[in-house]
């Protein structure tokens, strides 16, 4: 069935089958203008960089380096800044050598940025002050302001989302090819208000030893100046592929190879609640080539998933699928096991990677959206005993966060309690790590890849 599919395939043949967590768009004419518009622009990322990101994650799908897939929720359209972004790659940055240097394991490093707008919901509408309105679909769709007006669907914000992921692309790649990410400047990273934190400390201390590593080696008459590895990051962009007009808009033939390339980011993955066999979302992932991923929450069951894996990686290739397990913290080490020894008896070569975030979930006394920071710790321990029950390689991991000093998830070792949420809860959608609790679960993921 898979590679029967494969020939019919085309950047509009999802619109054949069923597409959930479409918005209703008010005015088909005005969306059909838009997507024409994007149609015409420029791609964001290029074949290459998407083939040079399945080269890693073969590498990850054999064991020999690691994943961080990291970033917001939601991207917002106002939050959007230049100290944002810097800041939300300084803690990735960071995160990765934490896990690199603890771990002498290669991190590929994969931000949910650059076109991560898009929200999948439970529900198509909300009652605010008695009045039934849309439910916020990330700003790719609709605003966040609870009005009626605010949530109508507008196909513009399709072309801004666009334009506000070239802008953040742009920075990006300034930032890790241009010195910033330079490893001379490990201290840099480190904001001033986690650089007086226990992680913070901890943090200096690894960034001191590179130093000295790096002052070693040049002692030694190394040319360190002559080694790119040293200067340059290779950073790739990853969003969910929900809004399949927009990512039809931007699905182009690579002149090189022929072959379709979804161009809004590197990765793109299918989300828990889209991933119906015979629906759309993976139809329309099956005909790209860049490296593709999937959620898999509790309710999936091995046949399900092995389904998935015959769908989006008929020729068995490493590199191509990555399976992100979202069981949440109690049953990740039962769920998962069954699934991971399914996949390999099928004889797909998968990345598999631990969002501890999404089965983590639950609303506060106050009404606010959170998830405790020890829950996301122990789910990425079952995460890891699991794989290691079922033989499996633990590939990496994917987390919600922010550079900022927010207050949205609890505990960590600030021990943000409930009443502190209303103290700095900006996220647009779910709960996000902070700076300290970022850089900590870094810390305590590298103990676990130790360990193993
Ligand atoms: C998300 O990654 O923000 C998300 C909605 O996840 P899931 O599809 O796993 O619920
Ligand atoms: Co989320």
């Amino acid at each position: 069935m898979a590679s029967e599919q494969l020939k019919t395939w085309t950047p509009s043949s999802w619109r054949g089958r069923k597409a959930e967590q479409q918005p209703e768009w008010p005015d088909e004419h005005a969306l059909e203008q838009n997507l024409k518009v994007l149609s015409t622009l420029p791609p964001l990322v290029f074949a290459g960089e998407a083939r040079a990101l399945r080269r890693s994650l073969a590498e990850v799908a054999e064991g020999r380096a690691f994943v961080l897939q990291a970033g917001d929720c939601a991207e917002s359209f106002y939050d959007f800044s230049a100290d944002s972004i810097r800041d939300k790659l300084k803690v990735i940055l960071q995160m990765a050598i934490v896990l690199t240097y603890g771990t002498g394991v290669p991190v590929v490093k994969v931000g949910r940025i650059a076109g991560q707008f898009a929200k999948p919901r439970t529900s198509p509408y909300e009652v605010v002050g008695g009045e039934q309105i849309p439910v916020f679909r990330g700003h790719i769709v609709n605003d966040d302001a609870p009005t009626a007006q605010g949530r109508r669907p507008d196909p513009s914000r399709l072309i801004a989302a666009y334009h506000q992921s070239a802008s953040t692309l742009n920075l990006l790649r300034a930032f890790t090819k241009g010195g910033f990410a330079d490893l001379s400047q490990v201290h840099m990273w480190n904001q001033e208000f986690v650089a007086s934190s226990r992680e913070g400390e901890r943090y200096e201390a690894t960034a001191g030893e590179i130093e000295r590593a790096m002052r070693f080696m040049a002692a030694c008459g190394i040319d360190l100046q002559a080694e790119e590895a040293l200067h340059q990051v290779d950073f790739y962009t990853s969003h969910e592929a929900l809004i399949l007009g927009y990512e039809e808009a931007l699905t182009r033939r690579d002149s090189l190879s022929g072959d379709w390339y979804d161009t809004s980011a590197h990765l793109l993955w299918c989300g828990e609640r889209t991933r119906q066999l015979d629906g759309a979302h993976l139809h329309f992932l099956s005909g790209i080539n860049n490296p593709v991923a999937a959620k898999v929450g509790p309710g999936a069951t091995p046949d399900e998933v092995v389904k998935i894996c015959d769908i989006l990686d008929p020729r068995r290739e490493p590199g191509r699928l990555t399976l992100i397990s979202r069981m949440g913290t109690g049953k990740v080490e039962s769920s998962l096991p069954p699934l991971q020894e399914a996949v390999r008896a099928s004889g797909h070569p998968v990345v598999w990677v631990c969002d501890p975030m999404h089965g983590n979930t639950f609303t506060s006394e106050s009404g606010r959206k959170t998830r405790h920071f020890e829950d996301v710790m122990a789910e990425i321990s079952g995460f890891f005993a699991a794989c290691a029950e079922s033989g499996t390689w633990p590939g990496g991991v994917h987390v919600e966060l922010t550079g900022d000093s927010v207050t949205e998830c609890l505990g960590g070792a600030e021990e943000i309690a409930e009443d502190d949420l209303e103290l700095r809860y900006t996220t647009t959608c779910d709960p996000r790590l902070n700076g300290r609790q970022s850089l900590d679960l870094a810390f305590r993921v590298a103990e676990l890849l130790r360990a193993g």
